[in-house]
């Protein structure tokens, strides 16, 4: 949601800044602008549309200087205009300004500056912030007072960076919105997220809430608002720049599928112990659980999905559980006592919405944990525990090898819990176990044998495409339909088979080409209600291991390794990513970057 890069150092800054958005591009695309300077003034290029625009705009016209801020955005206040791409000026271009975040006040503040003479060329709420500092610029404050004044004015989330003309420095605020720190020898980053800046350096601070950074060529200063110092240590991120790169694959989307295999064994890796039948989640300390007598999990779109997977998990080992959506938790969330565990389900640490969830879980006094993917993300500071799901840089804007890892990281956590609670382990950890160490290998069959490309071909066109799935099979369902309306913007929805006659039957026709998800539990059920969508004309792919009974009658097989019905729908998800891309791939789709969309949303 909105891609924020800064650059300080010797040399030419724009290079650096131009691959920094393009690495960023995941977070929003509808347009991008740079700033750069080189002591003396300011020059702003800035397009509507994606990076490439951008690219190609500056190559008639080569910007130059060792200081630059760049943007690629979302849209929230205002279309994606020229007018409307950061970076924005004030009128005498002598400070520059990019911004993640909604800034809530600015119609207050806009209306002030208006008053005061300052005029306005674009829609957004950001142009509020340099007019602000020019403002206090003209009062007589130096720059670093005018941005510290300025950023106190704000109300809302934001991440900002800003630079003065005639100055090498860059100002940064962080208040909700994520913001990073890189440092190597001469040369500092500012940036929304750790890729932006990976091939530089794996040296990085991520910034809090209420930090004030001022980053010049010879270092780095931590500040609160009012200037006094805080401690802030650079971590190493483990992440490999080839691993952020798309390589030989013309799609993230793709890379990432077809990545499932290693991120699940990394995800695994040192947790469980098949050979003497148990689970070394080592990440908790011994009993965390013990007291828990129920658990919420709080997550938006395909996290939410993994999140219900795992309370059916858990509801499965004997734990009372409900997935709730973040962003309708602080309208009714079920009631906490102490004994309550909260669990935030969230591949980036910053989605708004659950970090909200979050945060009234913590006020609450709930026990937390987060399930993350990224390393000092705002989630992962604020829970009291992490699990971290070791998928690595997960670039397609459509979630994929994170809701395998979130999902089996859960399962493994409902075993634990359950583990904890009865002072003894599950007894069906036992064929868990070796199960969930089979999962790589049996990904990596899936994925070398797969007929979704043949299937997708076969059903394109179609009016509608219905996902069915029951018990863990449901949330696979939802999945899937989410995945496949995300990325082709055909129509798709899921359904727990057993509702297909509670009403959405009245929908198919010969033309809706019906998905069914058969993970080894109830599946009898699953395939009566599959026929009675077939008996109706719908086309059925079966979703199931060979020699099921539902390739008797099925029009086509998305054939799935026989394994546990807690992990086969796992494995029918990733046959299900693939008819998706497939799917998007022949309708032409931007399958990394879906219209509207954004990796990381970061406003409610
Ligand atoms: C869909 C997708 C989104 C995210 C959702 C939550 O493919 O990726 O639905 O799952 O925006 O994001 P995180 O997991 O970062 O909290």
């Amino acid at each position: 949601m909105c891609g924020i890069i800064g650059r300080v150092g010797d040399g030419n800054a724009l290079e650096t800044l131009l691959t920094g958005l393009e690495n960023l591009e995941y977070r929003g695309y509808d347009s991008a602008g740079v700033a750069v300077q080189n002591g003396s003034g300011i020059a702003v290029e800035k397009r509507s549309g994606k990076v490439e625009a951008l690219v190609d705009s500056v190559a008639d016209d080569p910007l130059e200087g060792r200081v630059g801020i760049g943007h690629t955005r979302w849209s929230t206040h205002g279309p994606p205009t020229d007018e409307n791409a950061h970076p924005h000026t004030d009128a005498t271009e002598d400070v520059a300004v990019v911004h993640n975040g909604i800034i809530e006040n600015y119609a207050e503040l806009r209306a002030e500056l208006r008053a005061a003479g300052y005029e306005f060329t674009s829609d957004t709420d950001t142009e509020v912030v340099p007019h602000l500092i020019q403002y206090y610029l003209d009062g007589g404050a130096d720059n670093e007072t005018a941005f510290r004044k300025a950023i106190g004015d704000l109300e809302g989330s934001y991440a900002i960076t800003a630079m003065f003309s005639g100055e090498h420095v860059l100002y940064a605020a962080r208040q909700g919105s994520p913001l990073v720190v890189g440092v190597e020898d001469g040369e500092y980053f500012l940036a929304s997220d750790v890729p932006a800046f990976l091939e530089y350096t794996d040296s990085v601070v991520y910034l809090r809430d209420g930090d004030v950074v001022v980053v010049d060529g010879d270092g780095v200063e931590f500040t609160d608002l009012e200037g006094n110092p805080v401690e802030r240590e650079p971590e190493t991120v483990e992440w490999d720049p080839e691993e952020a790169g798309k390589g030989e694959y013309d799609h993230f989307m793709l890379k990432e599928i077809d990545e499932q295999p290693t991120s699940l064994a990394q995800a695994l890796e040192g947790r469980i112990d098949p050979e003497n039948g148990r689970i070394a989640l080592a990440d908790f300390g011994p009993g965390t659980f013990t007291d828990v007598s129920s658990v919420q999990l709080v997550a938006c779109g395909t996290s939410y999905h993994a999140a219900l997977y795992g309370s059916l998990a858990l509801n499965q080992a004997g734990i009372r559980a409900t997935a709730l959506l973040a962003n309708e938790y602080s309208a009714a969330a079920p009631p906490i006592d102490d004994e309550t565990l909260v669990i935030a389900v969230t591949q980036s640490g910053e989605t708004a919405d659950t970090l909200n969830a979050l945060r009234q879980a913590n006020a609450d006094g709930a026990e937390t944990v987060t399930v993350t993917n990224v390393v000092g993300s705002t989630a992962a500071r604020e829970a009291d525990e992490t699990l971290f799901i070791r998928a690595g840089p997960e670039i397609g804007v459509a979630a994929t090898k994170t809701f395998s890892s979130q999902a089996v990281m859960l399962t493994l956590l409902a075993q634990r819990i359950a583990a904890d609670r009865r002072g003894e382990p599950p007894a069906d950890l036992e064929s868990l176990l070796p199960a969930l160490a089979r999962m790589p290998a049996e990904i990596e069959r899936v994925l070398e044998t797969s007929d979704a490309a043949a299937v997708a071909n076969r059903y394109r066109g179609s009016q509608s495409y219905f996902f069915i799935g029951r018990g863990l099979g449901y949330p696979v369902a939802l999945e899937g339909a989410l995945k496949f309306k995300e990325i082709t913007y055909e129509h798709a929805e899921g359904f727990a088979s057993g509702e297909l006659k509670h009403g959405p039957l009245a929908l198919v026709t010969p033309e809706t080409p019906v998905f069914a998800v058969f993970t080894g539990q109830e599946d009898a059920k699953t395939l009566n209600n599959a026929e009675e969508a077939q008996t109706r004309g719908a086309p059925l792919v079966a979703v199931c291991p060979d020699g099921h009974p539902a390739l008797e009658t099925a029009d086509a097989h998305l054939e799935i390794p026989d394994t546990e019905p807690a992990l086969a729908g796992l494995l029918a998800n990733v046959q299900l990513q693939l008819v998706s891309y497939y799917a998007a791939d022949l309708l032409g789709r931007p399958i990394d970057k879906p219209r509207n969309l954004a990796k990381s949303v970061t406003v409610e």
